[in-house]
């Protein structure tokens, strides 16, 4: 792919013809059979997208019906309004009634071998008792709590305890720095933390309090902080603030009736990189993200009572909160939750685990796939995935040839791909096949599900043509919408809906071939995803330059086999300063330090200076091309120092 951005061309060079039709019979045990079916579907949304979308919201629990189905009021939406929900309610409670509450709801391993299964009522039993916890420390409707943990049963418990109360909750993937935590802590005024004395992550700790404890120096909203005893190494406990999780599950009870919150109540706040260095609070509310999170689970993984599903990604992450928490307990479903990393002790551990419980539905990041690619099939092959059903994909476009790879290797040929498309923003997958119904292509995310409304468009908001590049737009609003930046209207409005008029901008390029299927190209904006992890570079760049030997720094991506993008850092230095190796590996601490180890530049390029526009903007479009090939094609007209470019060229040789 290349973009331009001086005439907002997208070319795109990757032609696919092979196509996967789903088996008879997995499409006549399909929750949604067919592509008529699917098509009907689609019709039938289109025809009254509200109908649509209030048959699937009356799906869920509500302790009154809504009033409205959408008060839209751009770039401002209200789902479901007036009505009033619980989410914790409907992921717990109201299988209680069913045979569904002796049912595995999470079924837990640890790193280090240990195991755990959460029947719903003794899920549920644990989230009466932590919220009675949050009240005692006096935590209430609106408050927020965040969540700083290892992947345990208690990140989960954590959640929904705050979603029963109407706490609103901000969990902070556990790889973020002490100082990434502190000013997303401090962006939200949390008043309460939950964390975990450590994590297992290839056998070493990951000391999370550590990180807590120098966070909270510099955190006035916060009073207490909640202990889950993880890994049982040495901490330091503040008295007053500090108590133990399970000391604290002592003092209460598990009365905790679920509190009936409006519809649009925020549900959670999720940090994400944006084009600036301030990360955004993503905000989502309760009753249209539920919907959405709910129906998307059902379809899309094709969800029955007998599935045991595991979805691979970090509760840290959008996709661990839809698709690991949300989502699937809505759907009564049986939750595989894995602590630890891939490739330990060995880089068989996923295989094993989808063999010790006959795991039938797994959801992945293509930056894994690779990863098995490379540590190669034998790992594969000394296990029996017969179990599996249905394999799906999230995070970053994946290679066709990957694609295959799982196709064959994981899924022996009998498997249908789920490639899913969607963001932190969206809530919940928008474009994906459905896979009883939708005949697949290897590196296609295919078409919108019922009742999404996508477009691939120019900057002046013309529709582009047949493998025509544009940037991938959603024209109508949808229940899992973000309503906002958490504490920042202006920037949700100028971010998502100033760029193009009068749709949401998602920042990513796509183009739709003959069969209307959608091929996203990746970000067009000045945010990279490196092993299916959203980064902002001017947030890097703004921990680079706050290192006293940086005057300035500029950081792009760079296409990388492995991990999607690579992290290219050109940094010109203070005064009389020399660039080293030394040094390099101080800033590639530093980053670290900042913001979290995933971060860390990979390449660090010392330059006098970095070209610049006569306004002083720093063209990053020329460094993009430096660091993927070593030279310039673009225009330079508008390069203030030429001597500049022939530096880096230099440079680099
Ligand atoms: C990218 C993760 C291609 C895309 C759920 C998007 C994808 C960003 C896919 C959101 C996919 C996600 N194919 N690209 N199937 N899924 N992306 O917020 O660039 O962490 O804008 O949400 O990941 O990343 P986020």
């Amino acid at each position: 792919m290349t973009v331009n951005s001086e005439s907002h061309a997208i070319e795109s060079i990757l032609h696919e013809s092979r196509l996967f039709p789903p088996t008879p019979e997995f499409a006549a045990a399909a929750h949604v059979s067919g592509e008529a079916e699917l098509d009907r579907l689609r019709a039938e949304a289109e025809a009254d997208p509200e109908a649509f979308w209030a048959d699937k919201a009356a799906h869920l629990h509500w302790f009154k019906p809504w009033d409205r189905v959408l008060d839209w009021n751009p770039p401002f939406a209200k789902w479901f309004d007036g009505g009033k929900i619980n989410v914790s309610y409907n992921c717990l409670d109201r299988h209680l009634g069913s045979w569904r509450r002796n049912k595995a709801a999470i079924i837990w391993e640890g790193e280090p071998g240990d195991t755990r299964t959460l029947t719903y009522q003794q899920l549920h039993r644990e989230v009466c008792l932590f919220a009675n916890v949050l009240k005692k420390f006096d935590v209430k409707v609106g408050d927020r709590v965040a969540i700083y943990m290892p992947m345990t049963p208690e990140i989960a418990i954590a959640m929904l305890a705050c979603a029963r109360i109407g706490a609103t909750h901000s969990v902070i993937f556990g790889g973020f720095s002490a100082e990434a935590l502190r000013d997303r802590i401090n962006d939200a005024g949390c008043k309460l933390v939950v964390t975990a004395d450590g994590a297992w992550r290839r056998g070493t700790e990951v000391k999370l309090k550590a990180a807590v404890d120098d966070a909270l120096t510099q955190t006035p909203s916060v009073t207490t902080c909640i202990v889950v005893n993880r890994t049982g190494s040495q901490i330091h406990m503040q008295p007053g603030r500090d108590h133990w999780w399970h000391e604290m599950m002592e003092t209460v009870n598990d009365d905790c009736p679920a509190s009936e919150l409006d519809s649009e109540h925020p549900l959670f706040i999720l940090y994400t990189s944006g084009t600036t260095g301030k990360p955004k609070g993503i905000l989502h509310t309760t009753g249209g993200y539920l919907t959405q999170a709910a129906l998307t689970t059902k379809w899309v993984f094709d969800m029955k009572d007998e599935d045991v599903y595991w979805c691979t990604a970090d509760v840290g992450w959008v996709t661990g909160h839809s698709y690991v928490v949300y989502g699937p307990l809505a759907n009564g479903a049986t939750v595989l939750m894995y602590e630890g990393a891939p490739n330990f002790p060995e880089p068989d551990r996923f295989w094993q685990i989808i063999d010790k419980y006959k795991v039938t539905i797994f959801y992945t990041a293509p930056t894994a796939i690779r990863a098995f690619i490379r540590w190669g099939e034998r790992w594969v092959l000394k296990h029996d995935l017969r179990s599996l059903r249905l394999l799906g994909t999230v995070g970053e476009p994946i290679n066709p040839e990957a694609w295959m790879w799982y196709h064959q290797v994981i899924g022996k040929g009998r498997c249908p791909i789920v490639d899913t498309w969607w963001q932190t923003e969206t809530g919940g997958i928008m474009i994906s096949p459905l896979p009883g119904a939708t005949p697949t292509k290897p590196g296609t995310a295919t078409k919108p599900l019922p009742g999404i409304d996508i477009d691939i468009q120019t900057r002046d908001g013309r529709s582009v043509g047949v493998n025509e590049g544009g940037y991938l737009v959603i024209k109508r609003p949808w229940p899992g919408m973000l309503r906002t930046i958490w504490g920042d209207d202006e920037r949700f409005r100028k971010q998502y809906w100033d760029e193009i008029e009068g749709v949401y901008f998602a920042g990513d390029g796509a183009r739709r071939d003959e069969l209307g299927y959608h091929w996203i190209m990746g970000r067009v904006d000045d945010v990279i995803n490196v092993s299916g992890h959203r980064l902002g570079t001017a947030e890097i760049e703004s921990a680079l330059v706050s290192h006293e030997a940086v005057a300035e720094a500029a950081v792009v991506g760079r296409p990388d086999e492995m991990k999607g993008s690579a992290i290219v850092a050109f940094v010109s230095l203070e005064g009389s300063r020399t660039g080293n190796d030394e040094l390099k590996a101080a800033l590639r601490e530093h980053v670290a330090k900042e913001i979290g180890a995933l971060a860390k530049p990979d390449d660090i390029r010392f330059s006098d200076a970095l070209p610049k526009t006569r306004s002083g903007k720093i063209m990053r479009r020329l460094l993009r091309e430096i660091a993927a090939s070593g030279v310039v094609m673009g225009d330079v007209s508008t390069l203030e120092d030429f001597s500049v470019l022939e530096k880096l060229r230099t440079d680099e040789e």
